[in-house]
């Protein structure tokens, strides 16, 4: 597995991440920003202007088997490429009763039932993704989801976020925002 990797989403008045829109799925939502940068890196300062600042780090998977990892590692692209100037932030925030879960109990709900790779993997590689934990940095969000696509794909996105919303799954998030981006900067887009 590679290095950990920390970062930390900053919402602001700068960035090269224009915000589109920032709108409560479920629970309590978070300020509207104009603009969204990323800073990786465990020591990072966000900027005094800084509205809100989001907090993850990577991880090891917890739920995949070898043949989901082997088709996820096949099919998925690259986070920064050029192309794909559309992004979303999502944050999560899962249920206690999910937390208290047994690790088999979740994996059954996760993919037996809801299909959350299988619904996935039809997405890739339109749609480029980073998972970041939370939880035990004790943020206010469990999960920060990162996903990039392409203008020509931004209405598959949509397919693929209100197909996951309607899973068994989904009935254990009591906390989510949904922040789309555009890539605002003269600069050519670059990894994470
Ligand atoms: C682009 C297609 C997608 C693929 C291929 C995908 C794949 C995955 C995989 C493999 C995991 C589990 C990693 C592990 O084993 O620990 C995961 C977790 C997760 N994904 Fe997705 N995902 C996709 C889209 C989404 C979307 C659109 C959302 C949000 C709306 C989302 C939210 C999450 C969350 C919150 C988790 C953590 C679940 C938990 O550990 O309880 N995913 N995803």
């Amino acid at each position: 597995m590679a290095m950990p990797l920390h970062a930390t989403f900053v919402g602001g008045a700068t960035g090269p991440w224009q915000v589109d829109r920032l709108a409560a799925v479920r629970g309590e939502g978070l300020p509207v920003v104009e603009r969204l940068s990323v800073i990786e890196g465990r020591e990072s300062a966000p900027p005094e202007t800084a509205v809100w600042t989001l907090r993850g780090v990577t991880s090891n998977e917890r739920y995949v088997t070898r043949t989901e990892h082997v088709a996820l590692v096949e099919r998925q692209p690259p986070l920064g490429r050029p192309e794909a100037t559309r992004a979303a932030l999502i944050p999560v925030r899962k249920t206690d009763q999910w937390w208290n879960l047994s690790q088999d109990e979740r994996r059954a709900i996760f993919e037996e039932r809801s299909r959350h790779v299988s619904i996935g993997l039809e997405y890739l590689p339109a749609v480029a993704r980073r998972l970041f934990h939370s939880r035990d940095l004790g943020e206010r969000f469990d999960f920060l989801t990162w996903f990039e696509y392409a203008p020509a794909d931004a209405e598959v996105f949509e397919e693929l976020v209100a197909r996951l919303r309607a899973t068994e799954e989904w009935s254990s998030v009591e906390r989510e925002i949904d922040i789309r981006l555009v890539w605002d900067a003269e600069t050519r887009r670059r990894p994470l």
